[in-house]
């Protein structure tokens, strides 16, 4: 039996972070977790002119100078959600200059819905190349349907349309509790927005925004991946600081599978023996069940009495994990958008590789429910977005060394 404190969110803390551009002078930011990502936004906020204070609690994002429009190539390259600084820098100053994010791990990731949707508040975007520039002399509130829930697309909707003249619709929003966070943080620095986590989001466009003080929600992805270590590992834990009405999908599924739940609405208590049963799982935009929670699931229900059937809707290629798995002794077929999961009585310890970040969080769970000492590489893809994994999962009774 261990406790974990769950962190604040990545996919919160990275548009929080890009929304404060939006403020000339100093916003307190509480929870945002220490990790590669965060870092990285913040190395982009300093290239364009903010200054960062960090006193271990809070980070405090000084962006009463911005000087710059562009947002540096290699750290674009590095994390593609430095797109989103690109709203922000737009609702700001008229203008940005970034490169195509490119592909990453798990999908060509377009951003194709963000263009256009900038395109329609009367921004004038020019591509070389892989080179984007985006220039507008005032923007100009619009009604938007998204053609699907991006999270990406609607976060810079919003960020582009709080300083714009009249109101913005966006139809078919993204519903996640990431956006309701974003809209929250909006509001509390003089934002007019409602209506994040419905189907339609409102913006009144401000003339200016002020300084606030604010806290980033829990890490749902980062609660649901302990959860489902110890189903998949069998034992106990208990999880503080956690909004457990984020993760409704996530613990039906668990107790779907044998594992008994207790839940409170900041602590989730998991107990389970490792005799897991078999599922049916399909990822969807929220509520539905979280994309970013599938690989971790696959790995739990590996050694599940009997088969199990995921179905991967959000991204195209999120399952390059699978094969490490195999190399394990897992039994899985995928064939198209679904994995079929055989489960086996255990799996075998194996020198296995992370590509992505979740899927290689699910090889950590593959490693720590194996048999022997297991040696995984691609560790920074790991560290992108889970803070002080090694002490917290050494809390719960895993042995793991670090080289
Ligand atoms: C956010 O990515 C998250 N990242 C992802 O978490 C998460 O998996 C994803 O939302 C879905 O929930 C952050 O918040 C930083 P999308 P995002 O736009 O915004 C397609 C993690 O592990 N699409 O909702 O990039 C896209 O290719 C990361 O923490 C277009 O086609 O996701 C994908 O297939 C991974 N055109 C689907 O929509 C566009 O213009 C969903 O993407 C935009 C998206």
């Amino acid at each position: 039996m261990g406790e974990v404190d769950v962190s604040g969110s990545k996919n919160a803390a990275l548009p929080v972070i890009a929304a404060s551009l939006l403020n000339k002078g100093t916003v307190e930011l509480k929870n945002c977790p220490q990790i590669r990502d965060v870092t990285v936004m913040l190395e982009i906020l300093k290239h364009l002119g903010a200054k960062v204070y960090d006193n271990q609690q809070s980070l405090f994002l000084d962006t009463s100078e911005i000087t710059s429009c562009v947002i540096p190539e290699n750290l674009m390259h590095e994390m593609r959600s430095s797109v989103m600084i690109a709203g922000a820098l737009i609702g700001r100053k008229g203008c940005a200059k970034f490169t195509y994010p490119g592909g990453c791990e798990i999908g060509s990731r377009p951003i194709n819905m963000h263009l256009k949707a900038f395109q329609k508040m009367g921004v004038e975007i020019n591509e070389t190349n892989d080179k984007i520039e985006c220039k507008v002399q005032k923007l100009i509130g619009t009604k938007i349907t998204l053609s699907f829930p991006s999270v990406g697309a609607t976060e810079n909707m919003m960020l582009a349309s709080v300083l714009a003249e009249g109101e913005t619709v966006i139809h078919n929003a993204a519903r996640e509790p990431e956006i309701v966070c974003l809209q929250n943080f909006l509001n509390s620095m003089g934002g007019r927005i409602c209506g994040a986590g419905s189907h339609t989001i409102f913006v009144q466009g401000v003339k200016v925004l002020h300084d606030t003080s604010f806290e980033v929600i829990p890490d749902r992805i980062e609660a649901g991946t302990y959860l489902c270590m110890v189903a998949g590992c069998g034992g106990e834990v208990k999880l503080n600081h956690v909004n457990s009405n984020h993760l409704q999908e996530v613990i039906r599924q668990l107790k779907k599978m044998n594992c008994q739940i207790g839940v409170s609405p900041k602590h989730i208590f998991l107990k389970s023996n490792a005799n897991l049963y078999p599922t049916i799982i399909k990822t969807m935009p929220y509520p539905g069940f979280p994309t970013d929670m599938q690989s971790q699931f696959v790995t739990a229900l590996s050694i599940a009495k009997g088969t199990s059937y995921v179905m991967e809707n959000i991204f195209e290629n999120r399952y390059k994990y699978v094969k490490e798995l195999m190399k394990m002794g897992a039994q899985i077929v995928v064939q198209g958008k679904t994995a079929m999961v055989r489960g086996v009585k255990k799996l075998k310890n194996a020198q296995i590789e992370a590509k992505d970040l979740r899927g290689g969080a699910a090889l950590v769970e593959a490693a720590l429910m194996a048999e022997g000492i297991s040696t995984i590489t691609g560790i920074p893809y790991i560290e992108r977005g889970y803070e002080n994994l090694t002490k917290k999962l050494t809390i719960l009774g895993a042995k793991i060394k670090e080289e």
